[in-house]
């Protein structure tokens, strides 16, 4: 395709413009926006960039593993793994409203960033060049809903991290904010990622921190994670991965309701299934899922995680509803 080789060379040339022979860094979420993004990057500087996988302690099951491994041999990038949950989680800590939960987790994405890029320096001896660039996937949606755009009211803080502070050290090199999803992924195919990568469902920076109605905690974030991959592998099994756009699963862990397993009284959380389909996350409307896939999602994860005792479906198209519940 001649017009996404265009924008491939151009953005590439860009890049190298701007950057010169300094350093950049990149924060791989597991998303694609950020994979194609640090693809493009790394085509353009080739080693002067580092990409950063800052394990959050929000991801889902097996998403770490995943990016470690996948990226990384899809595209022989310099990565660097830093475990970050004790510093995200404590700063979580007693926090509940949306906005201020992106706020603090974009701030503590860059707090990562920063020291690791002066690890990255500290490593480079006397003729490193500084760290200057952070990269990000922001598509084009991303900067509309923040409020980038003209004329739309911030809707979310939606940039990659969830919400940048303003005393940023970096400059922002964001070479798919003027794309939507269906392009990056043909960028991404340009670039000659491999499938699993180009066609894995978005994923927000914030990660499950945002499908957690109310405080973030370790044991919640342990329970929407059983749920979260039970109805992952069942959509697979279903063959439905690529009919569905993204199925958030979100934990109202603030509330209860009363069940019955066995011959006992249960009192446990309800979690919301949020299938929808898609063209651009602009607009969305709920998938029709068959309700024998519906049915063995549901119950499994009644049987099978702990404290879940009741599974409810999510039927709001957005507009009105946003596809993320925060
Ligand atoms: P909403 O909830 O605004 O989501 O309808 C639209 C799409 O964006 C994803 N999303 C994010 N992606 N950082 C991201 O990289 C974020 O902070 C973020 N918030 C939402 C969401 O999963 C959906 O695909």
């Amino acid at each position: 395709d001649w017009t996404m080789a265009s924008v491939v060379e151009e953005s590439v040339a860009a890049i190298r413009e701007r950057v010169g022979s300094r350093r950049a860094i990149c924060g791989l979420s597991g998303g694609v926006d950020s994979a194609v993004a640090a693809a493009l990057v790394q085509k353009a500087i080739g080693d002067q960039l580092t990409c950063v996988y800052v394990d959050h302690g929000l991801m889902r099951k097996g998403e770490s593993e995943q990016v470690e491994k996948d990226f990384v041999a899809a595209t022989g990038v310099k990565l660097t793994v830093v475990d970050a949950e004790e510093r995200f989680l404590g700063a979580l800590a007693g926090v509940s409203d949306p906005e201020q939960k992106r706020k603090i987790i974009g701030r503590e994405f860059i707090r990562v960033f920063e020291q690791a890029a002066s690890e990255i320096v500290a490593e480079a001896g006397e003729h490193g060049e500084s760290v200057d660039f952070l990269v990000q996937g922001t598509l084009y949606p991303d900067v509309v809903e923040s409020g980038g755009g003209t004329g739309t009211a911030n809707i979310k803080s939606h940039h990659n991290v969830g919400g940048l502070p303003e005393d940023l050290q970096f400059q922002l090199v964001e070479p798919l904010r003027r794309l939507f999803k269906d392009e990056v992924r043909m960028v991404g195919q340009e670039l000659g990622l491999p499938e699993e990568i180009v066609h894995r469902q978005p994923f927000p920076g914030p990660g499950l921190g945002i499908r957690i109605i109310g405080e973030v905690t370790k044991e919640r974030l342990d329970l929407l994670r059983e749920a979260d991959a039970i109805a992952r592998e069942e959509l697979t099994a279903a063959g439905l991965d690529r009919e569905i756009w993204q199925c958030p699963v979100v934990l109202l862990a603030d509330v209860r309701s009363v069940g019955v397993q066995g011959d006992g009284r249960t009192y446990g959380h309800p979690v919301v299934l949020r299938p929808v389909s898609s063209e651009d996350a602009m607009t969305a409307d709920w998938s029709r899922l068959p309700y024998d896939v519906l049915a063995r999602i549901s119950t499994r994860i009644t049987n099978e995680v702990e404290d879940v005792n009741r599974v409810v479906l999510d039927v709001t198209s957005k507009p009105p509803g946003t596809i993320e519940w925060e």
